[in-house]
């Protein structure tokens, strides 16, 4: 499974946890990098004093006398803390950091003359050749299937990562919709060098979103996710059907853009602290539950280490069929 995308970050599988928030702490980052893989600590909810929390954990978690696995961080432009956290990675020394959500062209040098190597996340053609400008070292391609925000274009995987190794110099890595190994190798032969992993890892033990989230993940079925707020930032959330749960917000935002909700009606019924209310306290009535579509693929709350050993097994047997 080796690519140069292990030798640019120097890791051993190029696979990446998604910085995610309310589930990628320093426990799921440190699990990921020990496992060889890229984990990355999802700065999008925390506060610079948290955020240097949780790197000296994973720190300390991804170092033994004779190894120190490579971490990296998430940092979301638009985060109110931005310029904070990104002192924070300087102070701290973290290796790689993987930007979203932004411009890259304002941090990226600052990073880079930090000595940190910087991935930059995009969703369409015209944003990866700015990535590329702003002299990122890597793309994250996400496409339409992902958790969490999304393109305005609803580009698939499939589509966006040919789309998008054809057009750049630099290597790409594939997200949107990935769970299994023969995933990864459907993206590799396209031309990726990795892959960007979020609904999966973030049902994991080591995720710290809430077991009523995970749970309602497993229970999911094909067609549970849905893309709304087109009007503001493109957004896949859970729907969650239990027979003792109605009128959830999934429902109310449902109603709302049917009806054809303005941008400001939109706004205010998101509020504040809707995600965490979801993701990380459990609430699935109230909560905003943001997960991709590859959450009807997932059968059981797995260890990362079980979660590493079938991909690179289904990597395998993907690599066996083609040949
Ligand atoms: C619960 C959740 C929270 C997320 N939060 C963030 C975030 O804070 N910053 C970010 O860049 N991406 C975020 N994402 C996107 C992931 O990092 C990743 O790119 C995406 O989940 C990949 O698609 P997949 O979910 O189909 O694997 C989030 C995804 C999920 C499921």
């Amino acid at each position: 499974m080796k690519t140069s995308l292990c030798d640019l970050l120097s890791i051993k599988y190029p696979i990446i946890s998604g910085g995610m928030i309310w589930c990628s702490g320093w426990e799921l980052a440190s699990a990921v990098s020990n496992e060889g893989g890229l984990g990355l600590i999802g700065a999008g909810s925390m506060s610079p004093d948290i955020l240097r929390e949780h790197i000296k954990k994973t720190k300390i978690a991804t170092q033994s006398s004779n190894e120190k696995n490579v971490f990296g961080v998430n940092l979301p432009l638009m985060n109110k803390d931005i310029e904070n956290n990104i002192q924070v990675v300087i102070e701290e020394k973290v290796p790689v950091v993987f930007t979203s959500a932004g411009n890259p062209s304002i941090y990226t040098p600052k990073l880079k003359d930090a000595g940190i190597k910087v991935v930059h996340v995009i969703s369409n053609e015209k944003f990866a050749i700015k990535a590329q400008e702003a002299c990122v070292d890597a793309i994250v391609a996400e496409g339409f299937e992902a958790g969490g925000h999304n393109g305005k274009e609803e580009t698939t995987t499939l589509v966006l990562v040919k789309q998008i190794v054809d057009k750049v110099d630099i290597p790409v890595i594939a997200a949107g919709g990935i769970a299994s190994g023969e995933q990864i190798a459907a993206t590799f032969c396209l031309g990726a060098k990795g892959v960007q992993i979020g609904t999966l890892f973030a049902i994991s033990k080591e995720s710290s979103a809430h077991i009523n989230f995970k749970k309602a993940v497993l229970a999911s079925k094909e067609g549970y996710t849905k893309l709304f707020f087109r009007k503001l930032s493109p957004t896949r959330l859970l729907n969650v059907v239990a027979k003792d749960i109605s009128q959830t917000f999934f429902s109310q935002v449902e109603e709302a853009e049917n009806r054809g909700a303005t941008k400001e009606e939109l706004l205010n019924l998101i509020g504040v602290g809707r995600s965490k209310k979801g993701i990380f306290e459990g609430d699935l009535q109230n909560g905003e539950l943001e997960i991709g579509q590859a959450a009807s693929m997932l059968n059981e709350i797995q260890s990362v280490k079980q979660i590493f050993v079938e991909l690179k097994a289904g990597f395998d047997r993907a690599i066996q069929k083609i040949s």
